[in-house]
């Protein structure tokens, strides 16, 4: 009995001293919010971007806040963003947040993990050659999920929702694209017909996970969802595992690299399997729903769809082809700047670093902070640059050519408080942990658009729908999910 009062006045003494933290000199505007250790939980969680831009008018670019015991400083100064991003992974630390993550979503430890090292190896899986035989591969299975039609439905209009249908088949293709496909059957068509039904499969389950994916991040389910989540893990588990991985055919080099390295590290079996469910989450979570976004506004935009419609065109795309070369699908510099723009709109994760030692931050006009150890250090681009009015004039507004000089050049000059911004627009992060798989969800995304135009029709039901709300739960990870989904109708075109 004593001891259990003494343990929570032990408790009680620890969060009082906590909560009682005060802002020393050269730290940032500390805001602990009034619910004690919970701080800021719920407005953070709910709406984080407008949470954040109410902190932003309140206090400046630069403030510390509590979140569920934690304190969070925020910086918001795209001009100041260079020094966080480079820093050393000593002071400003990626993997550590992303280790607690990977544990409490997908279950996922590694002992004595080099992440360096990990990175470096499925970076040179995503360039060069690799890059492009996952591309033709990503074409081809794009062809199998959407252009094999088993029940000679092909020139019928079909309704959709557009989320959901984009999502599928980026994931679809994405899936058998690095995973590799399902053992060649009698004959070609047999086989991708096997495809088109597993890879269906796995979609189902892995948007399960998908939509708990908040949830449990923030350690959040309700009793009924946390075994919901088991199962879907423990389908996804079971899907690819080593032996399960064994049975396909054209497994990628990626693939083939990442197992071979987890072997030679001796991991579990177990833990390998789980490795490979966070990688399907980390390479397919945000090209499923950039693909929405994208079609979504060339639709609302007849003068973007027609400006893209002329580019691809011009390359000679067309529904037969099966390869397509990375110079043609670098010189595409309307589609490049549609697809910026959407993502300037769209992309909203948080860049996060854990302070591992006490040390100063300059900002770019010269003020210097001081960044406790302990601490995690945020940075927020989709509000500044990527919203911000004195960066992007209407910048709610989708604007095609946006990214685009009067010459049809590439737009990089952008600027903020008269000076030129290095960091403009950050969708895949930027620095030492930007995206390594930029060029391939590029170049997917550049592949989907060209066949939806090349070989579909395809429109709104209701063209005058409004382009949907976020759902704002899930500001932070990555690309934002609308709200609610909006119906389309497509079909074959007949030639
Ligand atoms: C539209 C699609 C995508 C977007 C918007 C996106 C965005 C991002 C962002 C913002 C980060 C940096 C996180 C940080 O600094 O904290 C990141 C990291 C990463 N991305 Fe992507 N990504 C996309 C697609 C992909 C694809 C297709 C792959 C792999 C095939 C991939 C693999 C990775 C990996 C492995 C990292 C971690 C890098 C590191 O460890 O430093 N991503 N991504």
């Amino acid at each position: 009995m004593y001891t259990l009062s003494f343990f929570a006045l032990f408790l009680i003494i620890i969060l009082f001293l906590k909560w009682r933290r005060i802002r020393l000199p050269n730290e940032p505007p500390l805001d602990k919010g009034f619910l004690p250790w919970l701080g800021h939980a719920f407005a953070f969680s709910k709406d984080c971007a407008k949470f954040l831009l109410k902190m932003k008018k309140k206090y400046g670019d630069i403030f510390t806040v509590q979140v569920a015991g934690r304190y969070v400083t925020v910086l918001l100064d795209p001009h100041s963003f260079k020094p966080v991003v480079t820093e050393s992974n000593t002071k400003l630390n990626f993997t550590k947040y992303s280790a607690i993550l990977m544990d409490r979503i997908f279950n996922l430890q590694f002992p004595d993990y080099d992440h360096n090292k990990e990175k470096a190896l499925l970076k040179t899986q995503l360039q060069g050659k690799s890059l492009s035989s996952l591309t033709q591969a990503f074409l081809s299975n794009l062809k199998t999920v959407l252009l094999i039609d088993e029940n000679g439905t092909k020139n019928v209009w079909k309704k959709e929702g557009l989320f959901n249908f984009c999502y599928d088949v980026m994931f679809r293709a994405g899936y058998l694209t690095l995973y590799g496909n399902e053992a060649a059957q009698t004959n070609q068509q047999a086989s991708r017909v096997k495809d088109r039904i597993h890879s269906a499969q796995v979609y189902k389950i892995y948007k399960k996970l998908d939509q708990l994916l908040i949830k449990l991040a923030r350690s959040m389910l309700s009793a009924d969802e946390k075994k919901e989540a088991a199962s879907v893990k423990k389908y996804l588990w079971r899907l690819l595992s080593v032996e399960n991985l064994k049975t396909k055919v054209n497994r990628s080099n990626w693939l083939e690299s990442y197992c071979n390295h987890l072997q030679e590290l001796g991991i579990h079996h177990d833990m390998q399997e789980r490795a490979m469910v966070l990688q399907l989450w980390a390479t397919q979570g945000n090209v499923g729903p950039a693909a929405f976004w994208l079609l979504l506004f060339l639709l609302k935009h007849p003068e973007a769809m027609s400006a893209v419609q002329e580019e691809v065109k011009k390359i000679y795309f067309n529904c037969v082809m099966s390869t397509i070369s990375q110079e043609v699908l670098d010189n595409t510099p309307i589609f490049d700047s549609v697809l910026n723009e959407t993502l300037r709109l769209t992309a909203a994760p948080f860049i996060t670093r854990e302070i591992l030692q006490n040390m100063s931050l300059q900002l770019a006009d010269g003020r210097k902070y001081h960044l406790r150890k302990g601490d995690r250090l945020v940075l927020f681009p989709y509000l500044s640059p990527q919203m911000d009015p004195e960066i992007y004039e209407d910048s709610e507004k989708f604007k095609y050519d946006r990214f685009l000089n009067p010459d049809g050049t590439k737009k990089t000059d952008f600027f903020k408080g008269g000076k030129q911004l290095k960091y403009y627009n950050m969708p895949w992060g930027a620095g030492t942990n930007v995206c390594i798989g930029q060029s391939l969800a590029t170049n997917s995304l550049k592949v989907f658009v060209s066949v939806m135009l090349i070989c579909f029709e395809f429109q709104l039901t209701d063209p005058k729908t409004e382009v949907p709300a976020f759902n704002t739960s899930r500001y932070g990870f990555g690309l934002m999910q609308p709200e609610s989904d909006i119906m389309f109708q497509y079909k074959v075109k007949v030639e």
